[in-house]
């Protein structure tokens, strides 16, 4: 039976797209957080395949390393060099001579795509695998229909409405350019039907080049089927070749990933101005306001409410937590905190549930215990600050003496003052206090009052709003 035939897929990538004026291979350039390629390579980790070839050139080292970096998929992957871009025909026959081909029996069905196309489906990927079997055919082509072909391969048909051939923009005459049925240059193909008509495509052609779309005028005259299956969506088919189509292509992405999301339960006040990575996910009654810029591998929890205006990258946002006007990078936010406004939260920070980081507070390499707090004007870095300590407006942690990074420790309910220095390292005991204005030089012992420049122990002081009733 053909439907059991064995499926890969093979993506080209060798070219050097020279119109996005880029010193960046066009197939790694970032849409929706994710390279280029590696959105084609998440839809085909989606189809049920052996192996997928991607045939690099330009840049392929790079090409090489971001995809190995990048691709958790199972679906293993294999790579080739073109070393000249004679054509996509001559990318394919290289394509054909990677390892998995050789040991493998020739039956299997190879789905051809170029790496610039990442708006493509999974969906429209194993529609057009599923009409190719069914019609048994030889190629199957999926084309669409667009009002501006300017620049695409046509399908010329004959007669009997059958796909005759596919003639470039550049060779076509007059009436062929009137064709408005283009060539998305994605295809099914029979593996072993496919290999010898690539052997007998020339370069005779207005750009020199071994074109794959001569191979279906090939396999036509030798009495193979071919067929075109149109796309569902042509916005699927778009391909980036320029820095406006880049764009273009991330905003049909990123409209897709808001829908998605939406549809998931995520609520947001102005998807227009919400932009949210393919790497990023969402809990079901996340709100969004606008402005917000979610990157990497985010994770934000069930009801937490994120913006205006913030940036969060690679960071794991806890449920029922506010986010506003802020910035946060590698970090960690736990259940019920409260960030900002107009707070930065550093590399390395984490707050425990319940902390909240007020206005104009930066932290890093911090660590805030439960419901600990830092409302106003502080900086935190390398330190750790013990469950329900304030920390008062001004308070600075200086953890660098021009050479070294040292930590402080902060202990548990530590009230600072506003304007207080602390020159670390240094420990501060559990509820202990430090006056308005101190500079912190020398640990601090638990339940003691510290003022002063340096700040020393203030003797006999009771704490006025200790527990009262213990007498
Ligand atoms: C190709 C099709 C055209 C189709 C259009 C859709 C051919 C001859 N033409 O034209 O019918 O309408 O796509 O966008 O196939 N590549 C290589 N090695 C090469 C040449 C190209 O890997 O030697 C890769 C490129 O990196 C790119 C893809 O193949 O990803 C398509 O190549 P490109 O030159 O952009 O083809 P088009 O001229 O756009
Ligand atoms: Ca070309």
């Amino acid at each position: 039976m053909s439907s059991y035939r064995p499926l890969a897929a093979v993506v080209l990538a060798a070219g050097e797209g020279t119109r996005m004026k880029s010193s960046t291979p066009k197939v790694l350039h970032d849409l929706c957080g994710r390279p280029m390629i590696l959105h084609v390579l998440d839809a085909l980790e989606r189809l049920p395949l052996e192996r997928i070839v991607v045939v690099v050139g330009h840049g392929a080292e790079l090409v090489v390393k971001t995809v190995q970096e990048l691709l958790d998929g199972e679906v293993p992957v294999e790579f080739v060099e073109q070393r000249v871009q004679r054509g996509t025909g001559d990318a394919v026959s290289v394509a054909l001579t990677a390892a998995y081909f050789d040991d493998h029996d020739l039956e299997d069905d190879l789905i051809v795509l170029p790496g610039d196309a990442p708006l493509i489906s999974p969906d429209t990927l194993a529609r057009l695998a599923t009409a190719h079997r069914n019609e048994d055919a030889a190629a199957s082509i999926l084309t669409a229909i667009v009002d501006d072909a300017d620049g695409l391969g046509r399908i010329v048909r004959g007669k009997d409405g059958r796909v005759d051939r596919i003639v470039e923009h550049a060779d076509a005459t007059h009436d062929e350019l009137a064709i408005d049925e283009i060539n998305t240059s994605i295809y099914c193909f029979r593996r072993n039907l496919l290999a010898p008509a690539l052997r007998r495509l020339s370069p005779v052609n207005a750009q020199g080049e071994y074109y794959l779309t001569d191979a279906i005028a090939v396999l036509r005259d030798a009495g193979h089927r071919v067929i075109a299956e149109a796309v569902e969506h042509p916005a699927e088919a778009f391909m980036v070749n320029d820095g406006a189509q880049l764009a273009d292509a991330e905003h049909a992405l990123r409209d897709r990933i808001n829908r998605g999301w939406m549809r998931a339960g995520v609520r947001m006040i102005d998807p227009e101005r919400t932009y949210i990575d393919s790497t990023v996910e969402l809990a079901a009654d996340v709100r969004i306001l606008p402005g917000v810029i979610l990157e990497g591998r985010t994770v934000i929890g069930a009801g937490s409410e994120i913006g205006p205006d913030t940036r969060i990258v690679d960071s794991v946002i806890g449920a029922d937590v506010i986010i506003a006007n802020s910035v946060v990078r590698e970090s960690e936010v736990g259940d019920g905190c409260r960030v900002g406004p107009f707070a930065h939260l550093r590399a390395g920070t984490q707050l425990l549930a319940g902390a909240k980081v007020g206005d104009f507070v930066e932290t890093k390499n911090a660590l805030l215990g439960e419901g600990a707090k830092a409302n106003h004007l502080a900086y935190l870095g390398d330190v750790t600050v013990g469950a329900g300590a304030n920390i008062g407006a001004g308070t600075i942690t200086a953890n660098y003496d021009g050479k070294n990074k040292h930590r402080t420790v902060i202990g548990a309910n530590v009230r600072t003052g506003s304007n207080c220095v602390i020159v670390a390292p240094v420990e501060i005991g559990d509820g202990a206090v430090v006056g308005a204005g101190s500079v912190v030089t020398r640990d601090v012992p638990a339940d003691s009052l510290v003022r002063g420049v340096p700040a020393r122990v203030v003797e006999g002081w009771v704490d006025p709003s200790a527990d009262l009733d213990t007498d």
